[in-house]
């Protein structure tokens, strides 16, 4: 088979996958225990008992994010602490419940979760489980009564986002998305130049996040599993940087075009894309170019061009190690806007006084729905191979 020949039964494949529901839910998927992550490292000694003001959190789901990122990070929150824990693992789930001084009584499974409603002590969930569950366990933590944290992206399709956002509202209860880029220095120092008019006018923004995936199966990885990740690389890497083209152009995409690829006899491409490309167009003119691979080496850049200057940032949306150069053509400035680290702090503190202050949440549900539309006019468009015109609220028009 040449090349050209493969490519052309990829993208056939692609469009068969998008005909067949790419962002639609297969056979419900079910919350399951998993093993403890390599690599973990549990606190020696139980964190300070937290103070009694500060708002109580129970972690749903003990996977890689939970344990090496956001746990450990707590402590740095001065408005949060951990109150309890859920995972379908009992023997990890008494592992961190000790390492983190969190009590029998207040680490649940998912069988027992709706016993949460009853203890005061949470009052909301943070919920960091594959993507295909996040729209049930919102549901059920709002039937508990608690707030939702939840975990990019948020779900697998606008119908799912419209179902939380909806929970939300009956239940009185707040719901954001853990858009943790919103609550970092060197992205924020970035959104303040675009604003302020210092690139000029913004004309073209180039985002790339990729890595290469090893051997996997939709059977043993939910990042390849269509009921569990939707359609692959664009909703769990490539959402930093659409998110990143609409913050720093301030603009919904008035059309766009987009391909997908999927390279056939690959296991770890039989449910999901492996690459997509997209093509976005703002009112103002400005063009953004999304690229995102589950199978390449691994890039995570943002680049925004205007009339009088550029912005490069390169890792641009890591947990650390961010980086910013504004480049004025004979000048170039490195920016150091602050420490990437504070983002995880910064963001659960914005949680906090959105439930205890009523503070407007700033990544609220409605900008997952957002995004989650948009990347159903992508598929759309990969599937179509046309450019598709939007509404403002992210909707396809016509
Ligand atoms: N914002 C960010 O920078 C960032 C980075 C990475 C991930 N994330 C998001 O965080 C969420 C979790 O990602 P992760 O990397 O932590 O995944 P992960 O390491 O695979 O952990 C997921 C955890 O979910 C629970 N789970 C319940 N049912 C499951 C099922 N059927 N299959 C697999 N796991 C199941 C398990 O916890 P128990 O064993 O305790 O039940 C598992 O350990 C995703 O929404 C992802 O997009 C965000």
């Amino acid at each position: 088979m040449t090349r050209r020949q493969a490519i052309e039964a990829g993208t056939a494949a692609a469009a068969v996958m998008a005909a067949s529901g790419a962002l639609a839910q297969g056979p419900a998927p079910v919350a399951k225990g998993q093993p403890l992550p390599e690599g973990v490292t549990l606190p020696a000694s139980p964190p300070r008992a937290p103070r009694p003001d500060t708002v109580g959190i129970a972690i749903i789901g003990l996977g890689d994010y939970a344990l090496k990122q956001i746990m450990p990070r707590i402590a740095q929150s001065g408005r949060t602490h951990i109150a309890a824990l859920v995972s379908g693992n009992p023997d990890k789930l008494r592992q961190v419940g000790e390492a983190y001084g969190i009590p029998p009584a207040a680490r649940y499974s998912y069988a027992t979760f709706a016993e949460i409603a009853a203890n005061p002590s949470v009052e909301a969930v943070y919920i960091i489980l594959p993507t295909g569950l996040h729209a049930e366990w919102a549901e059920r933590a709002f039937a508990a009564g608690k707030h939702v944290l939840c975990e990019k992206p948020m779900a697998l399709s606008p119908a799912e986002c419209t179902r939380m956002i909806a929970a939300s509202e009956r239940a009185n209860r707040k719901l954001m998305i853990a858009y943790r880029c919103h609550f970092e220095p060197f992205n924020r120092a970035a959104m303040d130049l675009t604003a302020s008019g210092t690139l000029g006018d913004l004309r073209l923004i180039r985002t790339e996040h990729s890595y290469r995936l090893g051997p996997t199966t939709p059977a043993s990885n939910w990042r390849v599993n269509r009921a569990l990740t939707g359609g692959g690389p664009l909703e769990d890497y490539g959402i930093y940087g659409l998110q990143a083209a609409l913050y720093l152009t301030g603009e919904m995409p008035e059309r766009l075009s987009a391909s997908a690829f999927r390279p056939a006899d690959d296991p770890r491409f039989a449910e999901v894309f492996a690459h997509v490309a997209v093509q976005a167009h703002f009112p103002s003119g400005a063009v953004a170019q999304i690229v995102t691979s589950y199978d390449s080496a691994g890039i995570n850049m943002v680049e925004a061009r205007g009339t009088k200057a550029a912005l490069m940032m390169q890792p641009a949306t890591g947990y650390g190690g961010n980086t910013l150069v504004v480049d004025e053509g004979r000048t170039s400035r490195t920016l150091e806007p602050g420490d990437p680290e504070v983002q995880f702090a910064a963001m659960l503190d914005h949680f906090a006084a959105a439930i205890r202050d009523a503070a407007p949440i700033i990544t609220p549900g409605e900008m997952g729905l957002r995004d989650m539309r948009l990347i159903e006019a992508i598929y759309a468009a990969a599937q179509s191979r046309r450019m598709v015109a939007l509404n403002p609220d992210g909707t396809m028009r016509g």
